[in-house]
């Protein structure tokens, strides 16, 4: 008998920088991930807004969904998915993100796209930022580090929810927004990188940089969360973390003191203050040693108090090990990496995989705040290679995500309130750690290769099947 509930929320996510290319089409300014170019395993992407268009930035043209996307979500309807989590490009709505008037072409294409889902019943779940800032804000403002970005965000914010509320009902403020507590979301998230040209995760910006910036942030998301509660009370707001458990590497107390440091700062502190309102008491120390004196405006406690979240998501990939001993091997991972654990297989990327950890944590982010959680990101980026009979047999990306949803029905017997799930890259796209089209996480395989060729046509993998199977039986035929 199936663990998962009547109403569970089955689906896959996409966002809409590393999908919908078509990157100045129809009035859409760039954004901040638009000057990035691509990368691989070995060649760091490049953040630098003075390359021309001879240099290949994946974004521009990204899987063509702009074009594309009738096809593609009448193939998410097939599998049978309930919801699409997407989000909304701010700079095609605000191309500068400083206009009064927003883009009308830009609010068109995503009433398109949210009326085809809903012809197939299939709910839009939204993000707001999903590292998508208009890059004129960097330009002006230095991105996050400047608060006048949290009015442009809420003039953005507010005319997409009073545009779409009748379409959608599950709304995110930003994606992974804890990445601003990381040197890797210094250019994507923060966008302080003014004046910066080099390596994407190479810009500089300082802990006390980080931390106003992302208290801009954090009042941004309450606002636009009180909002949307005040004028549509049917609306359910949520925050999103990209969850990295770092596991003590012995029982040493002091690798358990350092896992508990590390743990509550890049995965609990966001969290903290968009589910209880407020910043926690763990804060004060971290912001005394590291010379971080947030400027807090009045009104600004209040507007976090005021804009707490209905329900947590999150983004899992992996986890890894921390230890006092500096000698350790090291692996990569999403958003960072850490110590590896001798336990634990890792992708072609060196991303650990490790489905109890999915367990684990759904229990911990449940026991702290006891509020409906969905897993919105999950997956397995490797390459696809077709076999002799022309298909791609992806079995090893269907075994990672059986071995996951077996630990998500785990932790619903474990009284867990899990609503959904969303696995990554539905349909493959481009990675956003590396810029390749390589690195496929899709059940829908696209015909577009790293070095610009290809005809973006669609074929179905194995895994699709797989994945249509497990939502009609409602997780039981895994
Ligand atoms: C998450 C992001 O960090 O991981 C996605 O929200 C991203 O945007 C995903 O694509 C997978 O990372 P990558 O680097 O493999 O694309």
């Amino acid at each position: 008998m199936t663990k998962f509930p009547k109403n569970f929320l089955w689906g896959g996510a996409i966002a809409a920088h590393q999908v919908e290319g078509a990157w100045d089409v129809d009035g859409k300014g760039p954004t901040v991930m638009d000057m990035v170019t691509s990368g691989s395993h070995t060649i760091p992407r490049i953040y630098d807004p003075t390359l021309s268009d001879n240099h290949f930035f994946p974004t521009h043209e990204g899987i063509d969904f702009f074009n594309h996307y009738p096809e593609d979500i009448a193939l998410f309807a097939e599998m049978g998915f309930k919801t699409l989590r997407l989000s909304i490009n701010w700079t095609r709505i605000f191309p500068t993100g400083m206009e009064e008037v927003a883009n009308e072409a830009g609010l068109q294409f995503y009433d398109k796209v949210f009326d085809e889902c809903l012809k197939y019943g299939i709910e839009p779940l939204v993000t707001l930022c999903h590292y998508e800032m208009p890059y004129a804000l960097v330009e002006k403002y230095n991105g996050w580090a400047s608060r006048e970005v949290i009015s442009c965000f809420e003039k953005f914010s507010k005319t997409v929810i009073d545009r779409y509320h009748t379409k959608v009902k599950r709304w995110l403020t930003f994606n992974e927004i804890n990445a601003g507590t990381l040197f890797t979301g210094v250019v994507m998230t923060l966008g302080i990188v003014k004046d910066y040209q080099g390596p994407m995760l190479d810009a500089p910006a300082s802990e006390a940089e980080k931390f106003q910036a992302l208290h801009h942030q954090f009042v941004a998301s309450a606002r636009v969360v009180n909002y949307a509660h005040q004028h549509y009370p049917e609306l359910q707001m949520g925050n999103m973390i990209g969850f990295l458990p770092q596991y003590a590497f012995t029982p040493n107390p002091a690798d358990i003191l350092l896992a508990q440091e590390k743990n509550r700062i890049v995965n609990w502190f966001c969290s903290d203050i968009q589910v209880r309102g407020k910043y926690p008491t763990y804060a004060q120390r971290f912001f005394k040693e590291n010379n971080i004196q947030l400027k807090i405006e009045e009104g600004d406690l209040e507007d976090l108090a005021k804009g707490r979240v209905d329900f947590y998501t999150l983004s899992y990939y992996m986890s890894f090990c921390v230890s006092t001993d500096n000698n350790l091997e090291e692996t990569g991972g999403n958003l960072l990496g850490g110590i590896k654990n001798p336990y634990l297989e890792a992708s072609d990327w060196g991303w650990q995989i490790d489905p109890k950890g999915l367990r684990w944590l759904l229990n911990e982010i449940n026991d702290r705040y006891e509020i409906p959680i969905m897993v919105v990101e999950n997956g397995l980026g490797a390459y696809d290679e077709k076999s002799s009979d022309g298909k791609i047999h992806d079995d090893y990306r269907s075994a990672y995500l059986r071995e996951h949803i077996i630990q998500m029905a785990e932790a619903i017997e474990d009284g867990v309130n899990l609503i959904g799930y969303t696995p990554w890259g539905c349909i493959d796209l481009i990675s956003l750690s590396t810029g390749e089209m390589a690195k496929r996480y899709g059940f829908i395989y696209v015909n577009k290769f790293d070095d610009g060729t290809g005809d973006f046509s669609r074929e179905k993998k194995d895994s699709f099947e797989w994945y249509k199977n497990v939502i009609a039986s409602n997780g039981d035929r895994l």
